[in-house]
């Protein structure tokens, strides 16, 4: 018998994002721009993540108190030693409806498959452009768009579903609108556009940045027609719309210009085993030594349960250049987005 517990603006808790591990193999200029990440960056040591068994314990408390998805992110997840192993720790757990993983995709050729036999549904891939030159500006490495390509092929290969994930930032991507929207159509790809936000205090985020999904829908209008999607479930991220008269579907996160935290049912563990109940709060509630301290399983899910009841965030229905500059802010890469 599951419980459901509620939030102080009355949101239930559906899912729970992980975040493996903070280090990535891309630099990122909205997420972790090199200069603020350099070779000097100290990242968590080892002895600071929590470890499979620890994960597989708090995750099932999770899903008894409501969870009914996990996603695992970082960083950049695949670099965890062998994370299929913590993909079928958490398959296994039962009630659990759905496995994703969100990924740069660069090492889904080496893993895909490892991951579809350990009980992983699906991968979300970043790409933000198939400009190689551009695409390795962005992702602050050098790396063209085909380890991407490789990866995405790989995954739906090996029979994982596959959406692809562009943040869009004024200035930086903003021409590559229509050719991610026909590559991934006629690749049978859901692409989701991304509203680039203020994630961290490192990205040097302006609302001027931002390229809002109506502006993104009017170029998409120019040359397709599209039909808006009902949302799947409550509180469905992306906005959906389908490409008239074909199966497929291209999608918004408008974290900016709509936002949708009066259905936000996320919770976040973070890297170095914080709960944190918006991606904008800064104030992490400690997991990790409670456990270690010798927490009994009830305890835990005390402990869960009270931190959802107090969670009255709605970050993104407040967002102002103001709050951008001056809330403190976890960094994407401790949080996973
Ligand atoms: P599915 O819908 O389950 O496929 O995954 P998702 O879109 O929730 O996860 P993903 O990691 O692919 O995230 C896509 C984008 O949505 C990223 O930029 C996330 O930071 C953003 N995002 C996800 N959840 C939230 C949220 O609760 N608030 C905000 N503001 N952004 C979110
Ligand atoms: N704004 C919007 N999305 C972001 N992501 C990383 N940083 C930002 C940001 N500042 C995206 C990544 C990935 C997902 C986890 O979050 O591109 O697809
Ligand atoms: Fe790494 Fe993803 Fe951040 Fe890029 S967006 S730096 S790939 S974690
Ligand atoms: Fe949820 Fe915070 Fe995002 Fe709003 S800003 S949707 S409360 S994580």
């Amino acid at each position: 018998e599951k419980s459901i517990i509620k939030d102080k603006l009355n949101r239930p808790l559906r899912d729970l994002r992980i975040s493996v591990i903070d280090r990535c193999n891309f630099r990122c200029q909205y997420c972790m721009p090199a200069d603020k990440f350099g070779p000097d960056f100290v990242f968590l040591p080892k002895s600071a993540l929590l470890t499979y068994e620890e994960l597989e314990r708090i995750a099932k408390i999770f899903v008894g108190l409501g969870v009914e998805k996990i996603r695992l992110t970082g960083g950049e997840p695949l670099l965890r030693k062998d994370l299929p192993i913590l993909v079928k720790k958490l398959s296994q757990i039962e009630g659990l409806k759905d496995i994703g993983l969100t990924t740069n995709g660069v090492l889904l050729p080496k893993f895909a498959e490892q991951l579809k036999a350990a009980g992983l549904i699906r991968v979300n891939v970043s790409l933000d452009s198939l400009n190689d030159k551009l695409f390795g500006e962005i992702n602050g490495r050098n790396v063209g768009t085909q380890p991407v390509l490789d990866g995405i092929a790989a995954a739906r290969k090996a029979g994982l579903g596959v959406k692809v994930n562009m943040v869009v930032k004024k200035g930086l991507n903003d021409q590559e609108i229509l050719p991610m929207a026909e590559y991934c159509k006629e690749n049978g790809l859901q692409l989701r556009y991304i509203e680039y936000m203020d994630v961290g205090s490192t990205n040097g985020w302006k609302m001027d940045d931002v390229v809002t999904k109506k502006q993104i829908y009017e170029v998409l209008k120019g040359k397709f027609e599209l039909e808006a999607l009902e949302p799947a479930y409550f509180g469905e991220v992306a906005k959906l719309y389908r490409y008239k008269g074909t199966d497929s579907d291209v999608g918004f996160i408008t974290s900016v210009s709509e936002s949708f935290c009066s259905s936000c049912t996320r919770s976040r563990l973070s890297a170095n085993g914080q709960i944190f109940t918006c991606l904008f709060n800064g104030n992490g509630h400690d997991i990790r030594n409670f456990l270690r301290n010798g927490a009994t399983d009830e305890e835990l899910a005390e402990r869960i349960t009270s931190i959802w009841q107090g969670r009255g965030d709605r970050y993104s229905d407040e967002r102002t250049e103001e709050t951008a500059a001056t809330r403190k802010k976890i960094e994407m890469s401790y949080i996973g987005g």
